[in-house]
């Protein structure tokens, strides 16, 4: 692996705390970072090296999923990182960044492989991304990327607008755009699933499969994001980006190659095919909600309009259910349903596949029942693979039962997406990133819902926390005769 520099915007915020400095860690043990790494944090109080290098450990001690008692090797990860004072919009700082990247490119042996990523405000990108090229950081003689996390803008205009901007200073193929759903194991394995076992790549269309249900739940509430949350909704949070993610890694049809370029290609079809909704139609497929005061495993939870930073007159969603139509070939008359939530009865990110019931007849005819067949991906907390099949209960007369079959089952060790997605950033591998085409067509999508929502064209279906969601998530699926799997 090519030796690196690593710039690190927002050095002492919390994603950079939580997430970063473990994985890069992680990484180290696993011996997965370049021999020669020069690592610089950047941020705006002032600290110096050891400083800095303290917090680094501490963040590692307190987040890691693991922690090596050899204590060289942490001396040794440590003595990578650097820190420097930097405002983002001072353009002389970045006159300043650029001699010091230089200094320990040269100290360190290092060509000018250039990593920036973005750990900070949104609003700050274009900014930054400009500023790195115009002090010539970003002019290298090696590769340069860029790293940066959603929100990609707040909705189609900004997004396109913030894309033009980066672009004047990174091409599309330097951007790495984060979606951590792309980064966790399940989701990487939904290619395999489909592609690598010929037994689901046969029914993996309209001929087999009746609907598809992708749920990502949660029972957190607004947590202490209060202003951005109440400005972004479900609808923003997790929809636009990652529950189509989920939708389009499902949807995607067999590329020609197991390839960055191709999978983007065919993810990009899905998206190209998605039925687009008139604002006046969004009623009658997308459901929005809110969730009041209720109960989370015995603990009371208040309403999302008396949760602190909230007014009490917000009409955001924390909701967000849809019926999706993919016209094409393969998807034709399928629907796929989404829904997330916070505050919901179980924390569960999971994808069911509902087989067709072709034979239900046969046996109804003998008064017995069968269910369909599921395939359940079970991607977070737990990972697991399972299928659905019907089967005779010797020990119930030899009734009908569903039974499970599991194809997995937890594993220790595994790497977070953090790990994953940083690991395929430095080896430049962007399978796993969004594609810039991907995230326009995901806003464009979603766009005439923001808008319907906006409008107040859909009503707000309050939900109690701590249950399945609004009633009205329920009827969207009754009336195509299906019901969502798994709801206890
Ligand atoms: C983030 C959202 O992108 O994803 C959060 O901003 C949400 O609101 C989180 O809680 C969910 O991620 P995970 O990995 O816990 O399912």
């Amino acid at each position: 692996m090519e030796s690196m520099t690593f710039v690190l915007f927002g050095a002492t915020g919390d994603l950079a705390k939580r997430k970063i400095y473990p994985a890069l860690y992680n990484l180290f043990i696993d011996q997965k970072l370049p021999q020669s790494i020069s690592i610089i944090g950047l941020g705006r109080r002032a600290l110096s090296d050891a400083e800095f290098q303290n917090r680094v450990e501490q963040s590692i001690e307190t987040f890691s999923r693991r922690v090596e008692h050899d204590y060289s090797k942490m001396g040794e990860f440590l003595n990578a990182f650097r820190y420097k004072v930097l405002d983002v919009t001072n353009t002389e700082d970045y006159g300043k960044l650029l001699d010091f990247v230089e200094q320990r490119e040269e100290e360190l042996h290092i060509p000018e492989n250039r990593m920036f990523y973005l750990s900070v405000a949104p609003e700050l990108f274009d900014g930054i991304a400009l500023n790195i090229k115009e002090s010539g950081l970003g002019s290298t003689t090696g590769w340069k990327r860029l790293i940066i996390e959603k929100p990609f803008g707040h909705d189609l205009e900004s997004a396109r607008d913030l894309n033009v901007k980066l672009s004047k200073a990174f091409e599309e193929e330097e951007i790495y755009r984060i979606d951590h759903y792309l980064g966790k194991p399940m989701v990487q394995n939904l290619e395999a699933l489909a592609f690598a076992n010929p037994v689901l790549q046969a029914l993996w269309n309209n001929q087999y499969i009746a609907n598809v249900q992708i749920t990502a739940s949660e029972t957190v509430g607004v947590e202490e994001r209060a202003a951005y949350y109440d400005g972004a909704g479900a609808i923003r949070d997790m929809v636009q980006n990652h529950m189509l993610q989920l939708l389009m890694m499902t949807a995607m049809h067999l590329p020609k190659q197991i390839s960055a370029n191709d999978i983007r290609e065919e993810k990009r079809k899905v998206m190209e095919s998605l039925r687009p909704l008139k604002k006046e139609d969004v009623g009658l497929h997308v459901i929005r909600g809110q969730y009041s005061a209720g109960e989370i495993h015995g603990q009371p939870a208040a309403g999302y309009t008396d949760e602190p930073g909230i007014e009490a007159s917000s009409h955001n969603d924390t909701f967000v259910a849809a019926r999706v139509r993919i016209d094409n070939p393969f998807w034709n008359g399928v629907p796929f349903y989404i829904r997330t939530g916070k505050r919901m009865k179980e924390k569960s990110t999971r994808i069911v596949i509902e087989f067709k019931d072709s034979l239900k007849e046969l046996y109804r005819n003998r008064n017995e029942q069968t269910e369909p067949n599921l395939l359940i991906i079970e991607i977070n907390p737990n990972e697991n693979v399972s299928l659905q099949l019907n089967s005779k209960n010797p020990l119930n007369d030899g009734k009908m039962e569903p039974v499970r079959i599991n194809f997995t089952s937890e594993q220790e060790g595994v790497p977070e997406a953090y790990e994953r997605l940083i690991f395929d950033a430095i080896r430049g591998d962007s399978t796993f990133f969004a594609h810039w085409k991907e995230v326009e067509l995901s806003w464009e999508w979603v766009q005439p819902i923001l808008e319907a929502f906006e409008e107040n064209l859909v009503p707000l279906h309050l939900y109690q926390a701590g249950s399945y969601g609004p009633e009205a998530a329920h009827h969207l699926l009754k009336e195509d005769g299906f019901k969502w799997w798994l709801d206890k």
